[in-house]
């Protein structure tokens, strides 16, 4: 079997001429030949200046090399994209399949026998795992960890839930701009990833829970020396895994350990994102995630997490309280125990080797959830008919079942230039709709799901009011937020021919979304539907024109199509 350096040769016609010129340049680098002949352990780095929430990337770098060598491997160090949220125009979605290709090329072009990629911020997760899906190197993953929380006038603070509650309350005039300007310094205290049940945080631990990372690897503080030393026990994991050749992604992503994932993001109230992100990751391993089995768990499986924005606390709370393998012993009898870890074991044994941490409140049982159904519901109807989903955990229990007068928004710029207006129609009772928001309209499917209360509205103190649309929304925040209806308006969806005015009914305990106008009208007004005049300018060339001809609904996982895994899908386990 090649290993090492002799891997993916440089294509010059003389394989010994390859070997013997990549060694010439490599040792240019002080390398012996006894490192240059032990097992490659690549390791991504993914600092960058414009990403803090990778600020800790040369510490766990560091990390991650000791543990490499402690086990005799050499670790090679090479950079890919790095994305952050608030840096990414015009989303760091429109980005994920870039880093995952990126990711996935490097990884399959440069001599390496295992990887280990390390990421956090929430695009950079699961853009990795979909790289190592469709690479099937072994791989492990180490996520960067969550911040510590802030504090402000003896408030704890976490980003992002905080933020935006802080700026609807300076939106509503109870905060003024110096008070804002100081609490923006104190929201982000330290380096690491958004320490709420945020995206970032719910893929770590979906990741973990998928067997991809290590016990209590999605929880421990960026800044804390549990981080560092995961990402040293990751390290020597991975040259065991070098040298052993498994476990590969496609030995631990099946169907079993995405139905583990599934239950793991209803009961730690995930984010919305983490859906679209696990049926991608899913779907480059050849696993179809079922949109139907996810809803039914979601009525069967309460959420257990009592953390921001669903419940209390904070993820440094929860990896106190013992991290995910603590909370999936909580979830034992309805987790398959035997799913693979790249631990070396399986899912169980991560469970059995829990911390018990007597009188928290962060995880809790079955019995006494913090709520008693699951985070999410997968809605249908005339106006989703693929699916659309709402995060009921973050939702206003008055709304879940509402019938409403539409306030129509052709776009997010529409929406940006009307919102505010003193003279909009717009009363607390009726449902606020945003279209041409998703995957191709915007382009990129950006968090503008989370509609801003009208000022005039917040100002009169409605926190709350139904919000529909093709767009996403932060896994921070909170609402009665119909989010990823799907097909998108942009391609002729549903939503594209809802009028002002017209009546919505929304009720998640049925899980129908309906445009209340009769089929016949919805034909005729399908059938005379044309595409909008553009918003934008439609893109010609590069990664934009890509994306455009190529990226699928969010039912599919916003993957490109040729992304796809191309093999035949596996079986049901
Ligand atoms: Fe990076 Fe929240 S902005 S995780």
């Amino acid at each position: 079997m090649t290993r090492g350096l002799q891997k993916g040769l440089t294509n010059y016609g003389d394989a010994d001429f390859s070997l013997f010129l990549r060694k010439a340049f490599i040792k240019a680098m002080g390398y012996s030949d006894d490192a240059l002949d032990r097992p490659i352990i690549g390791v991504t780095n993914t600092a960058s200046d414009y990403n803090p929430c990778h600020g800790n990337l040369p510490d766990l770098l560091e990390s991650v090399k000791r543990g490499v060598m402690l086990s005799g491997g050499l670790p090679m160090v090479f950079p890919t994209i790095s994305i952050h949220e608030s840096f990414a125009h015009p989303t760091s979605m429109f980005l994920r399949n870039l880093m995952a290709m990126d990711t996935e090329e490097m990884v399959r072009a440069q001599p390496m026998d295992a990887v280990v990629v390390i990421g956090g911020c929430d695009k950079t997760l699961p853009a990795q795992v979909m790289a190592i899906a469709s690479s099937d190197l072994p791989s492990i993953v180490v996520p960067t960890g969550p911040m510590a929380v802030g504090n402000y006038k003896g408030e704890v603070l976490g980003a992002c839930t905080d933020c935006r509650r802080l700026w609807a309350q300076h939106r509503a005039g109870t905060i003024d701009k110096a008070e804002i300007d100081l609490i923006s310094g104190r929201l982000v205290p330290t380096v690491g990833t958004c320490g709420v049940m945020g995206t970032a945080s719910t893929m770590a631990c979906i990741i973990e829970a998928l067997g991809l990372a290590l016990p209590m690897s999605a929880t421990a503080p960026a800044t804390h020396a549990d981080r560092r030393r995961i990402a040293e026990a990751s390290g020597k994991r991975a040259a065991e895994m070098a040298l052993s050749g498994s476990p590969k992604p496609s030995d631990l992503i099946t169907h079993t350990s995405v139905r583990n994932a599934m239950i793991v993001l209803q009961a730690i109230g995930g984010s919305t994102n983490g859906l679209i992100h696990l049926i991608a990751m899913a779907g480059r391993a050849g696993v179809k995630l079922d949109m139907d089995a996810f809803d039914r768990l979601g009525r069967e499986i309460p959420v257990l997490l009592n953390l921001k924005p669903s419940g209390t606390h904070y993820m440094e709370d929860f990896h106190h309280a013992g991290g995910l393998p603590a909370l999936m012993r909580e979830l034992t009898s309805f987790l398959d125990m035997e799913a693979l870890s790249v631990a070396g074991g399986t899912i169980g044994d991560s469970i059995a080797g829990a911390q018990f941490v007597p009188g928290q409140d962060v995880i809790r049982s079955v019995a006494a959830p913090l709520k008693k159904s699951g985070a999410m519901a997968v809605l249908h109807g005339n106006l989703a008919p693929h699916s659309a989903l709402i995060k009921q955990s973050a939702a206003s229990p008055e709304l879940m079942r509402h019938t409403g007068r539409a306030v129509v928004f052709d776009s997010i710029e529409d929406m940006a230039a009307r919102i505010d207006l003193p003279d909009l129609d717009v009363n607390a009772e009726d449902v606020l709709v945003l279209r041409n928001a998703g995957p191709k309209g915007a382009p990129g499917m950006p968090e503008a799901g989370y509609l801003p209360i009208p000022l005039k509205l917040a100002r009169l103190g409605v926190k709350d009011m139904v919000r529909i649309s093709d767009a996403r929304m932060s896994g921070t925040a909170f609402g009665t937020i119909v989010l990823h209806v799907s097909p998108e308006a942009a391609i002729g969806g549903p939503l594209a021919v809802v009028q002002t005015g017209d009546r919505i009914m929304l009720d998640v305990a049925a899980r129908q979304i309906e445009l209340l106008i009769d089929a016949t009208e919805m034909q005729r007004r399908l059938a005379a539907w044309k595409e909008l005049p553009p918003q934008r300018e439609a893109a010609t060339r590069g990664y934009a024109k890509l994306f455009e001809d190529h990226v699928l609904q969010a039912d599919q996982g916003c993957d490109f199509d040729f992304l796809k895994h191309n093999g035949t899908s596996k079986a049901d386990s």
